[in-house]
């Protein structure tokens, strides 16, 4: 198993990629404390799970989740809220609440799990193609996934002598119940399909579990002298330059 043992601290595991995340961890044997604000109550799930109330944005939430596990050997900043109105009427309260949650918790969760990392770990930042290029609309969110990659290789370099490891992933269209709900209000969901699957080089969406395998990878020690990386998941989007639906 590859998380034999390790302690590993998941956030926004209720659903999504965080739930495929958290449960890979435990089938590879690692005792994973799951965080998530849809949480009502701290509670054990089964042998090696918890889970834990928390708003990331509430740095006493953050502490309750690293008092709660003994000790930290890997983290996984994952819970993200993505939002689209345009720029000219973005307020304030909007950027604030999407930069609280995407950039700013990664940066107070890490501070305060790096602490809890006697023997040192890894640490896994959830970004997104969107750190990579924009879209319309989506500014805030933009801004806080390119903010991650920042920290991620900064923190790669100042814990490296405590054999911390920061590492990104960058996954582009996943499909979780958000996209499946989101196509179910759509009378005809083909040509919309189409023009996401001209944009993604392998024509189709990426599994959460994916997204999570990669994950244990890095949290593991068979990614020991991986550290400052942004690894995109993206089934080929972002190397694409050009659309391949037909020029007009
Ligand atoms: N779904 C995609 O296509 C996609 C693509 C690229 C990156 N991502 C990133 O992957 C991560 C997970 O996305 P997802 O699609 O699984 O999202 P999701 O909305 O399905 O799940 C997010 C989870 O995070 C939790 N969460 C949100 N805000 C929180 C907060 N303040 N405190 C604690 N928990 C909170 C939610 O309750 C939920 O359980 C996010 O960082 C997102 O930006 C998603």
């Amino acid at each position: 198993m590859l998380l034999a043992n390790r302690v590993i601290l998941v956030t926004g595991t209720a659903r999504g990629i965080g739930a495929a995340i958290a449960e890979v961890c435990v089938r590879e044997g690692a005792l994973v404390y799951c965080a998530d604000r849809d949480y009502t109550a701290t509670r054990q799930v089964g042998e090696r799970r918890w889970e834990l109330p928390c708003d990331v944005a509430r740095d006493e939430d953050l502490q309750r989740c690293i008092a709660a596990a003994p000790r930290l050997d890997g983290l996984v900043n994952n819970a993200g809220v993505n939002f689209l109105k345009p720029f000219l009427e973005t307020t304030m309260e909007d950027y604030d609440r999407v930069l609280n949650i995407d950039l700013r918790a990664v940066f107070r969760l890490t501070q305060l799990a790096a602490r809890a990392m006697p023997d040192g770990g890894s640490i896994v930042n959830i970004s997104s193609v969107h750190s990579l290029a924009g879209v319309p609309g989506a500014a805030p969110y933009d801004a806080a996934k390119a903010g991650v990659i920042g920290l991620t290789k900064s923190l790669a370099v100042e814990l490296a002598p405590m054999k911390i490891r920061v590492n990104a992933i960058s996954p582009g269209l996943i499909e979780t119940q958000i996209w499946r709900d989101l196509l179910a209000t759509i009378d005809e969901p083909k040509p919309y399909l189409d023009y996401w699957y001209s944009n993604i080089p392998q024509a189709r969406l990426i599994q959460p579990e994916e997204i999570a395998e990669l994950t244990a990878f890095l949290l593991s020690p068979r990614a020991s002298c991986i550290t400052g990386a942004n690894i995109t998941a993206d089934a080929g989007m972002t190397a694409q330059l050009v659309s391949r639906e037909p020029q007009v």
